[in-house]
């Protein structure tokens, strides 16, 4: 028997992971939030629960000790390049301080090369996991197939999609994939792995116009539009300033084709295929 922490456990991907190992059982769960008060569910169902906030590093040796294996989930601070490094950075230090032997982290496609504004907070993470000795994997996940639920609505409504990622293809991953992903790599020694979670089809935009129409019965017109003219899209709808350079970035990236890989990694670890595309727009029907 292991003890298995999972910070951000108030939010979705940390909450069904918890709920992941309790239904496995087998193992001490602990699960950590900035606000604990918020995990009473988790609580109910046989989760020991914990204050860790990443900006509070005095939070964090307490919260992390008598743990063997920690996930650090990745905070959703986008807005401030560098935040989110600080933020990890301050996890690991803690997890090595109270002896932790092995963190799973959750990463991005390529953080080495890739346009996305934040994807240096996420090789910073990866290389200060690595620097500290304990033993790690590092899950690469895709896009989830859920932030297509921010995008399509809006456009579905108009009949366009305005996109700056060209001709560019993403494997889309559902959430639950993510979550089942982590949970696997939480549950056992890791062997120092980075992976690359993916879903089972590269898609560009064309190609999920087809799929959604043939799902949904709904045209979508795609227009391909440029960086600069995506960025007035997206002030014009009220995106605030600060994010739109980053949301920017995530076409960019797909245009360049720094999502363009598509692996086996999901199936390895889990046992189990990943949802494809047809299943997202089948449960999600009603949002569009
Ligand atoms: N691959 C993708 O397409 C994609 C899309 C969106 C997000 N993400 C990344 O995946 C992560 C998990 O996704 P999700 O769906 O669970 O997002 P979410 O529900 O928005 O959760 C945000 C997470 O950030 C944590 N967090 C924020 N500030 C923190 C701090 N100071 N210290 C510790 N934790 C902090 C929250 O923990 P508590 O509230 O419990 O403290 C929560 O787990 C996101 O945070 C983001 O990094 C990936």
């Amino acid at each position: 028997m292991s003890t298995l922490l999972v910070t951000g456990a108030a939010g979705k991907l940390g909450r069904h992971v918890v709920n992941l190992l309790l239904e496995q059982g087998g193992n001490t769960v602990i699960a950590t939030s900035r606000d604990p008060s918020k995990l009473s569910d988790l609580a109910a169902r046989g989760a020991g629960t914990r204050r860790a906030d990443f900006d509070d590093p005095a939070s964090l040796e307490a919260a992390f000790a008598g743990v063997d294996r920690v996930l650090i989930i990745s905070t959703d601070a986008l807005g401030i390049p560098g935040k989110r490094l600080t933020q990890h950075t301050n996890a690991v230090d803690a997890a090595k301080a109270a002896g932790v032997k092995e963190v799973v982290y959750t990463s991005m496609p390529n953080p080495e090369t890739a346009a996305v504004l934040f994807a240096p907070d996420h090789l910073g993470t990866e290389n200060a996991i690595k620097a500290s000795g304990m033993g790690y994997t590092i899950l690469r996940n895709a896009w989830y197939q859920e932030n297509l639920l921010h995008s399509l609505p809006a456009a579905f409504a108009s009949g366009n999609w305005y996109t700056a990622s060209g001709d560019g293809a993403t494997p889309y991953i559902a959430h639950d994939d993510c979550a089942r992903a982590a949970a696997a790599a939480l549950s056992k020694p890791s062997g120092n792995k980075t992976l690359n979670i993916t879903g089972p089809e590269l898609l560009t935009p064309d190609d999920i116009a087809a799929i959604a129409h043939d799902m949904l019965g709904k045209p979508l017109n795609v227009v391909k539009v440029t960086d600069e003219q995506l960025a007035e899209g997206l002030k014009h709808a009220g995106l605030p300033d600060f994010l739109i350079p980053t949301f920017v970035s995530f076409d960019t990236a797909t245009r360049k084709g720094d999502f363009n890989l598509k692996s086996n990694d999901y199936e390895t670890l889990t046992g189990r295929k990943p949802t494809p595309i047809k299943a997202f727009f089948e449960a999600n029907k009603a949002a569009f």
